[in-house]
């Protein structure tokens, strides 16, 4: 009899970062898939499902308007109750550091369901930073029986909490598998955004800065600081493009179109789907962004990366040389940037393609560590 595996994801990150495996899991027989979405996230988790030809089982609609951590916590705990009386899974899979990953690793463990957790033991060893998301991946790790760690790095911090080396993986990370899949697709289609989207018009002559943020720990003060770079950026360098696709979060929204609407040279545009923002990543001469998967993707691409933290959890971007912390600093994001748009050899030490998250393999590798542990679950209740 086929085993059941449950993937929960409910963000943006999480679908992008599930939906390879989920495509390897689906073609294992002996595996029964069910792929619950919390809906965490709603517009950009759909733009997420389309770009991968992805169907959920179940979504448990749980988004509101401006949700609070507490509100969205207590609505996730009894819909993923209800969801694991109905489906009654093996395991559950969850990923990474967000509000659904945790409120599902404790919904299931408080029915004694194990868990396995994709994206395990990346730390920066400071719960303000990411705030809540720190505390997220660690609670999860603690209660987890599988730790699917994408480098040997992230494995040493769960062998330092203590975490049984039998018990974890080393992967890759799936964003890589995700990230290669998609570029293929694009360079294969020689795909472009059609004439209807707002990147279409992007002059294809000129140097383009990408700029994503949405971080809670950014909000007010950080947001403001960031915004009044790109601003004074924008003035400084009127033959760059600056684009920055705004998250759907309302606290990000007022900020930032707030701050930087009516600037000729920067592009305000709507979250943009995954092909598109690729596309767009490919196409960008220059990435300062504050998100997590942003950091993996963008050096495997070979483009520079400024990231708008003062911390990361995933130290292997820094070694090598294409990834810097900048923080918040209006003055030291428009020199940083400044210098990587000035000076051609700073640029290029920057400009070089670095991979520690994987080949591309990642799903492959988790999906056959997963069978493994299926097999051996089984057996020890056969013997039990
Ligand atoms: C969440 C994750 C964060 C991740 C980010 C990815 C937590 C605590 N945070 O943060 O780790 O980096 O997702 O994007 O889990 N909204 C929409 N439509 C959408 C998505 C969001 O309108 O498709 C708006 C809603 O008003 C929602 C708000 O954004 O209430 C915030 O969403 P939420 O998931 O709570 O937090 P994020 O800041 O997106
Ligand atoms: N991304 C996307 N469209 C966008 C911005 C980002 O598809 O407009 C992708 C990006 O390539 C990466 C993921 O979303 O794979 C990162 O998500 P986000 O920055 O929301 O969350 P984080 O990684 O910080 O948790």
């Amino acid at each position: 009899m086929a085993n059941s595996v449950m993937m929960v994801f409910g963000t943006r990150p999480e679908a992008i970062k599930m939906a390879p495996l989920a495509r390897v899991l689906r073609e294992w027989p002996e595996v029964d898939l069910h792929i619950c979405s919390t809906g965490q996230h709603r517009e950009m988790l759909e733009q997420v499902l389309t770009a991968f030809g992805l169907s959920v089982d179940q979504d448990l609609k749980v988004m509101t308007q401006n949700q609070t951590l507490n509100g969205l916590a207590r609505d996730l705990l009894g819909k993923l109750d209800q969801a694991y009386e109905q489906v009654k899974p093996d395991i559950v899979l969850v990923h990474g550091d967000t509000t659904t990953s945790f409120i599902a690793s404790l919904a299931a463990f408080h029915r004694h369901i194990p868990i396995g957790h994709v994206e395990a033991g990346l730390r920066t060893g400071n719960l303000q930073q990411p705030w809540p998301e720190e505390a997220n991946r660690r609670l999860t790790g603690v209660i987890a029986n599988l730790h699917f760690a994408p480098t040997t790095k992230a494995r040493d911090n769960l062998l330092r909490e203590g975490v049984p080396l039998e018990q974890i993986e080393v992967t890759g990370n799936t964003v890589i598998d995700a990230l290669l899949w998609m570029r293929e697709h694009l360079t294969q289609t020689a795909w472009h955004p059609a004439a209807d989207s707002p990147l279409h018009a992007l002059q294809t002559d000129q140097r383009m800065v990408l700029v994503t943020g949405h971080r809670r720990e950014n909000f007010g003060a950080g947001f403001e600081r960031i915004c009044l770079a790109l601003a004074e950026l924008a003035l400084r360098y009127p033959d760059v493009q600056f684009v920055y696709p705004v998250h759907l979060n309302p606290q990000v929204q007022k900020a930032v179109y707030g701050l930087l609407s009516g600037r000729g040279n920067i592009h305000l545009v709507a979250p943009q789907d995954y092909q598109h923002f690729v596309w767009l990543m490919n196409r960008a001469h220059i990435i300062l962004t504050d998100s997590g998967g942003v950091q993996e993707e963008a050096p495997a691409l070979g483009k520079p990366v400024l990231v708008l933290r003062k911390v990361t959890e995933r130290p292997s971007v820094l070694e090598g040389g294409t990834v810097k912390l900048v923080g918040t600093n209006t003055e030291r994001i428009v020199r940083e940037t400044g210098q990587l748009l000035d000076d051609p050899e700073a640029y290029q030490r920057m400009a070089r393609v670095f991979t520690p998250f994987g080949d591309g393999h990642a799903s492959e590798i988790i999906a056959e560590r997963l069978s493994r542990w299926l097999e051996e679950t089984a057996a020890k209740r056969d013997d039990a």
